[in-house]
């Protein structure tokens, strides 16, 4: 192969090398740009108010407490199973619910309900809550988060697009003090 004149084959392999880097760093930060974009892209934002369904009323009889699970809105279709949330669900008095999460409010263990004594239990410290989520004892310092909730016919919906977090006061409906 004859190279134009002034064209040596070390130009020749610089060029190429240059356009292969440009592809290797356009492929790189693609995924980069948008993983840094996506707070702010508007179908998450979207994501982050829906109402997610949790089941029929049915599934919460009156004076109850059951497990319930949702999916996580605001995933993408590789998260598999890990986008499946638990939560806990009071029926109140038939007509009031509580939807509380599962994660202790001291460092987020999994609380389990034990209707025998009417408390939810923390497995890793020892952290106990009454039935309406309050604090009973333990290291936990409040009580369980709530996540908003409302009926829509006979379907139970909770908003659930923002874990709620001591950082995210704004997920949750109340703040329940800690017993004195
Ligand atoms: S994580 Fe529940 S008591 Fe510590």
């Amino acid at each position: 192969m004859t190279l134009p004149a002034g064209f040596s084959r070390r130009d020749l392999f610089m060029k190429i090398g240059i356009f292969l880097n440009g592809i290797v760093a356009v492929i790189l930060g693609v995924p980069i740009v948008r993983y840094l974009l996506s707070p702010v892209a508007h179908e998450r934002k979207g994501s982050y108010d829906s109402w997610v369904p949790l089941g029929s009323l049915e599934q919460f009889p009156p004076g109850q407490t059951r497990l319930a699970t949702y999916r996580d809105p605001v995933v993408s279709p590789t998260d598999g199973e890990t986008a499946d949330i638990a939560c806990w669900v009071r029926n109140v008095d038939g007509q009031t619910f509580q939807v509380f999460a599962i994660n202790c409010a001291h460092l987020g263990c999994p609380v389990r309900w034990f209707p025998q004594s009417n408390l939810f239990l923390c497995p890793c410290h020892g952290g106990a809550y009454y039935q309406d989520g309050s604090r009973a004892s333990g290291p936990p310092e409040r009580g369980l988060f709530e996540y908003h909730y409302k009926i829509d016919g006979r379907k139970l919906l909770i908003k659930a697009g923002e874990m709620p977090t001591p950082g995210q006061a704004s997920s949750i409906v109340r703040e329940i003090s800690p017993c004195a």
